[in-house]
């Protein structure tokens, strides 16, 4: 039989010090804006002002550079459409009385929904604009300094390369997304906001070549690894931040803070990140969900468990986990989980412990969990933010406390 593809719980898609005084010039970077306002737009920088002060008052925005960048960039115009959160879902419009209100909440909304060519019937978001206190965390994160190249991966709706232009000047930012649907829409938008970054259709983990080198890359979608170019374009002393993330168990990712070293080595923390992003998309046409499994479940092996299906949702262990078991697809339910391996083992793992575990397939991979469980425990129990990634001459290793501690090797899925 061939396992369904999961549906993830949180596909989301989820920060300078000087100020540049870009926001001197703004309306006289685009006069025509105001005047292109209906009466019920015209309060669009209350609302952003409030979605600025609401970040500042919450702690999200810790630089007054980035409040003023927030209440400055009209995110209205970037979302000119987007998904409910009813179901089924409904497109909004600006002729909602909901839509400007949603457009200024600090909620991620969904811009585009696609159906798998093999699984019609149900859309997948492939598509948003991140939550902005998401994207403000991760703006501080990346530490934007005045004068600087990013490179942004996910153009999305644009709002966020709008953020970067508002802060830096748009001739110091790039942004790519593999459907250039997308782009065209964005660079469009970002225009109609006074903004003119570099906006290219492109594969993301590429990079982008012809603007390289970057000082910063950012990227608003989940990778399963940091992509080698991405390091080959940053410059020494160079940040790049990606969320890397399963794509079958998308809870157990964290963003990836990584330095670039003069010898073209990149290394850093893991920063906790409990919404991430959607996964990247191989092909424009296509969601990046994971790839179904084929199983054989005429023969079930069971056995007793000390550890149930509660190991693959604890963070920190989720992490070792997807280690152990690269390509890990986990179906949640009521009562437990399901996981899947590429090469067709599988196990139902219900959440009471002692764990009636069933399983089968070529590997019995709950005895990966457990060991990862054993590590784990007698290590402390630790948390996300105590791992850390280094991308050097012995390929991708994740590593626990220091770059020269235990390490393993990635969990890499090409
Ligand atoms: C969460 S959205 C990005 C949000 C965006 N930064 C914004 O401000 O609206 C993720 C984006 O990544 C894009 N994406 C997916 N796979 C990609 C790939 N292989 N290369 C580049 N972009 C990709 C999607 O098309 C989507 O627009």
């Amino acid at each position: 039989m061939v396992v369904p593809r999961m549906r993830p719980r949180s596909a989301m898609g989820m920060a300078g010090s000087r100020d540049r005084g870009t926001h001197r010039g703004r309306r006289s970077r685009h006069p025509h804006w105001s005047a292109r306002m209906t009466s019920n737009l015209d309060d669009w920088r209350a609302h952003a002002a409030a979605l600025a002060d609401r970040l500042t008052e919450q702690g999200t925005i810790t630089d007054p550079a980035w409040r003023q960048v927030v209440a400055a960039v009209p995110r209205h115009v970037f979302v000119p459409e987007f998904y409910s959160d009813d179901d089924p879902p409904e497109l909004l419009t600006a002729s909602d009385p909901r839509w400007l209100g949603l457009a200024y909440a600090d909620d991620t909304l969904v811009t585009q929904r696609m159906e798998h060519p093999d699984q019609p019937g149900f859309a997948w978001s492939t598509s948003s604009s991140t939550r902005p206190s998401l994207m403000l965390r991760m703006l501080h994160i990346l530490d934007v300094r005045d004068g600087i190249a990013v490179l942004e991966i996910g153009t999305g709706t644009g709002y966020n390369s709008g953020l970067l232009s508002e802060r830096l000047g748009s001739e110091h930012v790039t942004t790519v997304d593999i459907d250039p649907a997308l782009t065209d829409a964005a660079r469009l938008r970002l225009a109609d906001a006074g903004y003119a970054p570099s906006v290219a259709a492109y594969d993301g983990p590429r990079g982008y070549p012809p603007r390289a080198p970057y000082d910063r890359i950012i990227a608003t979608v989940a990778t399963e690894h940091v992509p080698v170019p991405w390091v080959e374009q940053t410059r020494p002393g160079g940040v790049i931040l990606a969320d890397i993330r399963p794509r079958g168990m998308t809870w157990a990712g964290a963003l990836a803070r990584l330095t670039v070293a003069a010898d073209g080595t990149a290394s850093g923390p893991l920063v906790s990140c409990t919404w991430g992003f959607m996964s990247t998309r191989r092909d424009a046409a296509r969601p990046g969900i994971p790839e179904g499994v084929a199983i054989d479940a005429t023969t079930v092996h069971t056995r007793t468990s000390e550890i149930g299906s509660e190991a693959l949702h604890t963070p920190g262990l989720a992490l070792l986990i997807w280690q152990r078991l690269p390509g890990i697809n986990a179906f949640p339910g009521p009562d437990g989980t399901e996981i899947t391996t590429p090469d067709g083992s599988w196990v139902k793992a219900p959440k009471t412990t002692p764990a009636k575990v069933e399983h089968g397939g070529p590997a019995d991979i709950w005895k990966e969990v457990e060991q990862a469980h054993t590590w784990w425990t007698d290590h402390g129990s630790p948390d996300v933010e105590t791992f850390g990634l280094t991308i050097g001459p012995n390929g991708q290793r994740l590593w626990h406390e220091t770059p020269d501690g235990t390490s393993w090797a990635a969990p890499c899925q090409l």
